[in-house]
């Protein structure tokens, strides 16, 4: 557990256990199976990802910290003073502390999946950040969330930061409902800040999901072990192999394990069929231009105002308003 510290809590809001059963025996008994993406980061696989964001191939880190280094006191601007700050799948704490530096929110409140991202960057910031009142919450986000009770006298807006392209690994339809329902959370007047992944070359974006030093197919493969460790099931890592690739009709990278041979895996007594060349969907990751997703994010009911971009035009910010 954390030092405790007066300014910094930690609400539990973690779906029942569960939930990584009923999630796999369900994708995997579908007719195109998918285990969802969120099961990626457990302590090992937080520890891949961020592995990854250090990888050359991986440009949407380093893209996403610079655009933030030079225009952290931009978005600052345009949120506000007052913020209670709500930030969705907590990551690199390197941006979140751009923003928290130019911002000095009255509160921040980050919410992940995963205790390790979460205990380690806000033990972190929360000593960096002594006057900001942190209120760190385990959530699976990708169910419409329950935030607890934050109302703070000095809070006159509630802001949301949803870095790292994250919500690339939403179906339109999912992102959509996603944003509708942080919209219900926020409340009239309330903003949201977004990283979102540009559209480029099929080269540059197969490249960074296919990294040469293979730490993505290792990332990839990791939710097998997972399964296997916390499931008791008998998945063979060695006959699974990683396959990402670039859908242009749907602008979104997949990641999938494709199944070497025809083979069963066995999971608490329920038993699977993988024929060979059969993949398992693990992962979309989808792909915006700037003017698509300003009209989507309208579509969500947001007034779509400021939007940043990297030097490069590899990433995007977007500066989303409530009415
Ligand atoms: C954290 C979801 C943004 O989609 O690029 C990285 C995860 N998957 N390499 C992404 C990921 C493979 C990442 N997101």
């Amino acid at each position: 557990m954390p030092r405790k510290r007066t300014h910094l809590s930690f609400v539990d809001l973690r779906p029942p256990l569960n939930s990584l059963f009923a999630d796999v025996v369900a994708g995997l008994s579908a007719p195109r199976k998918s285990i969802p993406p969120k099961y990626f980061y457990d302590a090992r696989g937080c520890e891949l990802f961020n592995a990854i964001c250090e990888l050359p191939e991986y440009y949407l880190t380093r893209a996403e910290l610079s655009l933030m280094r030079r225009r952290a006191t931009d978005m600052a601007r345009a949120l506000g003073p007052g913020c209670a700050l709500i930030e969705i799948g907590c990551g690199n704490s390197e941006k979140t502390r751009l923003l928290l530096q130019s911002l000095a929110p009255v509160a921040f409140v980050p919410v992940d999946i995963a205790w390790e991202q979460l205990e380690s960057s806000c033990d972190a910031l929360s000593r960096e950040f002594p006057r900001v009142r942190f209120i760190a919450v385990r959530a699976d986000f990708s169910q419409p969330l329950a935030l607890p009770e934050f109302n703070l006298p000095k809070v006159q807006r509630r802001a949301l930061y949803f870095p790292g392209s994250t919500i690339g690994n939403f179906t339109r339809e999912e992102a959509a409902a996603f944003l509708r329902h942080m919209a219900t959370l926020l409340g009239p007047g309330g903003a949201a800040l977004i990283g979102v992944d540009l559209k480029k070359s099929r080269a540059v974006l197969e490249a960074a999901y296919n990294d040469v030093q293979g730490v993505t197919a290792e990332f990839n493969l990791n939710v097998l072990e997972r399964i296997n460790r916390e499931l008791q099931s008998d998945f063979d890592l060695s006959r699974f192999r990683h396959h990402a690739f670039y859908n242009e009709q749907q602008d979104r990278i997949e990641m999938h394990l494709v199944s070497l041979a025809r083979q069963f895996v066995n999971i608490s007594g329920n038993r699977f069929e993988f024929a060979e060349g059969e993949t398992l969907l693990t992962e979309y990751s989808y792909k915006y231009s700037v003017e698509e997703f300003q009209l989507f994010a309208a579509g969500a009911g947001y007034w779509p105002s400021y939007v940043w971009t990297d030097e490069a035009g590899l990433f995007s910010v977007h500066y989303l308003a409530l009415p």
